[in-house]
């Protein structure tokens, strides 16, 4: 049994000055942890939520700027329409309860991702969370939703063409900086830490431009498991991590 003692002393070994800015999170193995307790899959998506509460208080509380976490790829529309179904049923009840809590936590609510080909009462709620929660200075609470880092790409070009087009921007102009302008992730930090959990050893179409130096934590756990002691675990072995950025470290 994990005890408040365990979580501390990890919390003890976190330097509050060194912490990433943005940390991003692919949330799975909800299914097989479902199944694992002989529960449905949609059980395991609910027992999920709990974890994104644990998370996002942690974030806050420790004065992390931005959270990104992938909640609906673009690729999950293949899945059973019940679960796909469950799964946006699930979010509107999770944003009519929680916005409350995030207001008085002082977390500012972000979406990104294909939201205009959500169900519409889906998209009610995203603009009624984002609406309410606008003014906030906390943490950046940023759902990746009907999302694809490589449609995310291709729709910044797309953008970047059409202002070339209008005569807002020259060809020339273009570099990392301008095209990183036309991301949904512009107005965020870079993403120093990106966490998966169930041990998959993939990006899943996540951020893709965004990850080109981001330091990787992988945990085995399901993500219905993750709990503080594992966050704080990503992040005391974040800081113990040389970032070279192609550079060279003083030994
Ligand atoms: C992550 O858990 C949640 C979503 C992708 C919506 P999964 O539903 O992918 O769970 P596994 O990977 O099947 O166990
Ligand atoms: C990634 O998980 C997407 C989300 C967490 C929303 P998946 O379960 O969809 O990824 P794959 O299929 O294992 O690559
Ligand atoms: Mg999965």
């Amino acid at each position: 049994m994990k005890t408040k003692n365990e979580d501390e002393e990890i919390l003890s070994l976190i330097d509050k000055s060194r912490l990433p800015e943005h940390v991003a999170i692919i949330m799975d193995g909800n299914g097989r942890w479902a199944q694992s307790q002989g529960l449905p899959r949609i059980a395991g998506h609910q027992a999920g939520m709990k974890s994104v509460k644990r998370v996002i208080k942690t974030a806050n509380g420790l004065g992390i700027k931005a959270l990104t976490l992938y909640a609906f790829s673009t690729e999950n529309w293949s899945r059973p329409q019940k679960e796909i179904k469950a799964l946006m049923a699930l979010l509107c009840k999770y944003l009519k309860i929680e916005v409350k809590s995030l207001n008085k936590q002082n977390v500012q609510m972000r979406f990104m991702g294909r939201i205009h080909q959500l169900p519409e009462f889906v998209q009610r709620e995203l603009a009624k969370a984002i609406e309410e929660t606008s003014k906030n200075s906390g943490l950046i609470l940023n759902i990746a939703l009907n999302y694809s880092g490589r449609a995310d790409i291709v729709e910044a070009v797309s953008h970047l063409a059409k202002d070339i087009h209008a005569g807002k921007i020259q060809v020339d102009e273009i570099n990392e900086t301008v095209f990183q302008g036309y991301l949904s992730t512009s107005d965020l930090p870079e993403v120093d830490l990106l966490i998966r959990t169930s041990g998959e050893m993939r990006i899943s179409n996540f951020l893709l431009w965004e990850i080109a130096y981001t330091e990787l934590w992988i945990t085995p756990v399901y993500w219905p498991e993750f709990n503080c002691k594992h966050f704080y675990q990503a992040l005391a072995d974040y800081q113990k991590r040389k970032r070279r950025f192609g550079g060279t470290v003083a030994l």
